[in-house]
């Protein structure tokens, strides 16, 4: 099975409007020789703020080439949320994808298993794809719970999920020790734990949805890792935070992936 490969810019709490839209003109612009179909799938996600700016630069340009994700969505639909933003909304706004369960969220906002299925589960009913994160703290891994931690995020996340739309999400493994740290999970380990992965979404959903879901890697993702993480057998791509905020190295990224 040969999956198609995704790189994703996860641009966290960066850029106003002007320079979101700066900067998906300069990422197209660093894609514009390269033939569509021979992209990987490439993302990107600013802020809510500027998903209507990202939004019309990508529709403007009419390359198609670059899709957008929202950082995150609340699962219900409208009512009294003050503060919250719904899957409707941020589809509404033009995004294809929301990036759920990020370790930022579920460290700083109290996001939980529980709540990571509901959004993954309304993100599905709309017809948009859940980049669904997982991944392990240094305590974690020094513990020796890595695989079990993981595992149960992941069938936490895909709790009464379809087989269908199992196979049509994506899976994030970022290792919390790696984001932001400069301190890239070795491949050979990244891709283990990416096969476990994919074996916990085979016991779920079986093996069509286990052969057909994209896992990334994340964490301090640069140019000069792309290739050989790539090279990996259960490495479909990557997520990529501060090397994401330059079209430059977010498109070495892409083309490393290529
Ligand atoms: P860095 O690439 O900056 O380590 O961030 C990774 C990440 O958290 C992407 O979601």
């Amino acid at each position: 099975m040969s999956r198609r490969p995704v790189i994703a810019g996860n641009w966290k709490m960066h850029k106003l409007q002007s320079e979101s839209a700066e900067l998906a003109n300069a990422v197209m612009k660093e894609l514009k020789d390269i033939d569509k179909a021979a992209l990987p799938e490439v993302v990107i996600a600013p802020v809510y703020t500027s998903l209507y700016a990202v939004n019309k630069a990508l529709t403007d340009c009419g390359c198609g080439k670059v899709k957008m994700a929202a950082q995150n969505a609340f699962y219900e639909t409208q009512g009294a949320f003050t503060g919250e933003v719904s899957v409707e909304m941020v589809k509404d706004a033009g995004a294809e994808y929301v990036i759920i369960g990020h370790s930022e969220r579920r460290q700083y906002f109290g996001e939980t298993d529980e709540m990571i299925n509901k959004k993954a589960k309304k993100i599905l009913e709309l017809g948009l794809v859940p980049i669904i994160c997982c991944g392990e703290s240094l305590e974690q891994r020094e513990a020796g719970v890595t695989d079990s931690h993981i595992a149960s995020q992941i069938k936490a996340a895909l709790d009464g999920l379809s087989a269908e739309d199992v196979a049509k999400s994506i899976i994030a493994y970022e290792p919390i020790w790696a984001i932001g740290t400069g301190k890239t999970c070795d491949s050979d380990e990244a891709n283990r734990v990416i096969a476990m992965i994919r074996n916990v979404v085979k016991e779920v959903a079986g093996a069509d949805s286990a052969d057909k879901i994209r896992i990334l890697y994340g964490g301090s993702v640069k140019p000069n890792t792309i290739v050989e993480q790539m090279s990996k057998s259960d490495i479909d791509g990557a997520l990529v935070g501060g090397a994401s905020l330059t079209a430059d190295s977010f498109a070495q990224i892409v083309k490393g992936a290529m």
